[in-house]
């Protein structure tokens, strides 16, 4: 008896934001990326991402901060599925619908884990079984932080953040994000961690490594330890392009928040707290102080991109 494996009309990924723990920078390169020594921590709030066949290239956005969202063909889910359509050798133009939750620009990887979620479902919906070295590659090619939610969890990055390692680590950490009403550019962070490097280091800037102390704190899951081990060498870069930042990291801190950091290259700044009860005082404190724009509690680690069982259909309405 012969099975006929009939493709799939929609296909709906749900992917992580990811929280750095870590993230030392180090020089820029020839290729003006920077070494990178990081640990990505995927965290609770999700983009998903619904592909169907369309004579048009279309980006259809609902959600968090719908409008921010790049319309096709800018928009880096096109780049990720051409991508897929070029490894496959099809030649089909999509739909393709995001359902938001991640900060837009904000620092949590939220246009990359539209990439990597994207990169699956057409893989998916193409009937392509691309292995996960493949799409790792390909999520690669796109950007730094695409590969990350791909896998999820806990991971240590390497090169410019695309080498993932696994790393031993229990426990589930809380956690608030302070998101901003206007995101930074990425770039623009990296020029200026230069620029302030230049004015103050004597010497070359040193190869970048991940502290003993926080693969300690992710080892024994304990969220204080982790709380203080918290570092990022861009956050003074955030700090000095948006001031206010440096203020509402304090007035975590002042709240109780085990720790508090500029999430990648800003502006949300994510705080660690000691349970969920205390992410939620510490949601109610930062509202009132009114220092930022909107407030996200999300637990951590959690798994990377997986197919949702029941997809979203193009009848399913849009609310933004
Ligand atoms: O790889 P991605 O497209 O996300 O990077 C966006 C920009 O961020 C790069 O063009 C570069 O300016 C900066 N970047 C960097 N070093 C990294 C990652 C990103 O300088 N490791």
């Amino acid at each position: 008896m012969t099975t006929v494996s009939t493709l799939p009309e929609v296909v709906t990924v749900r992917a992580p934001a990811k929280v750095n723990l870590e993230l030392r920078v180090g020089p820029r390169r020839p290729d003006g990326y920077h070494g990178l020594a990081t640990v990505f921590q995927a965290v609770s709030l999700h983009d998903e991402v619904s592909v169907w066949r369309s004579d048009d290239w279309e980006v259809v956005a609902a959600g968090h901060d719908a409008d921010l969202v790049p319309a096709a063909p800018d928009n880096i889910a096109v780049r990720a599925a051409r991508l897929v359509a070029e490894r496959g050798r099809v030649d089909e133009a999509l739909t393709i619908r995001i359902d938001k939750e991640i900060p837009v620009a904000g620092g949590m990887a939220g246009g990359s884990a539209d990439a990597a979620a994207t990169l699956l479902a057409c893989d998916q919906l193409w009937g392509l079984a691309l292995d996960r070295a493949e799409l790792a590659e390909l999520a690669a090619e796109l950007g730094s932080d695409v590969p990350f939610p791909l896998t999820g969890g806990n991971l240590m990055g390497s090169g410019r953040g695309e080498q993932l390692t696994p790393v031993l680590a229990r426990g589930t950490f809380h956690w608030v994000f302070a998101v901003s009403g206007t995101g930074l550019s990425t770039p623009a962070v990296y020029a200026e961690i230069d620029r302030l490097r230049e004015q103050w280091m004597d010497g070359p800037v040193p190869e970048p490594r991940v502290s003993s102390r926080i693969m300690a704190a992710l080892r024994s899951g304990d969220a204080q330890a982790l709380g203080s081990a918290l570092g990022n060498d861009l956050q003074e870069a955030a700090f000095a392009l948006r001031p206010a930042l440096r203020d509402l990291c304090e007035a975590g801190i002042d709240f109780g928040a085990l720790g508090a950091i500029v999430s990648g290259s800003g502006p949300t700044v994510a705080f660690l707290t000691a349970s969920h009860e205390a992410a939620l005082d510490l949601s109610v404190s930062l509202s009132a102080a009114a220092l930022c724009h909107d407030i996200r509690r999300a637990k951590g680690p959690v798994p990377g991109a997986h197919v949702v069982p029941a997809p979203r259909t193009p009848a399913s309405n849009v609310h933004s």
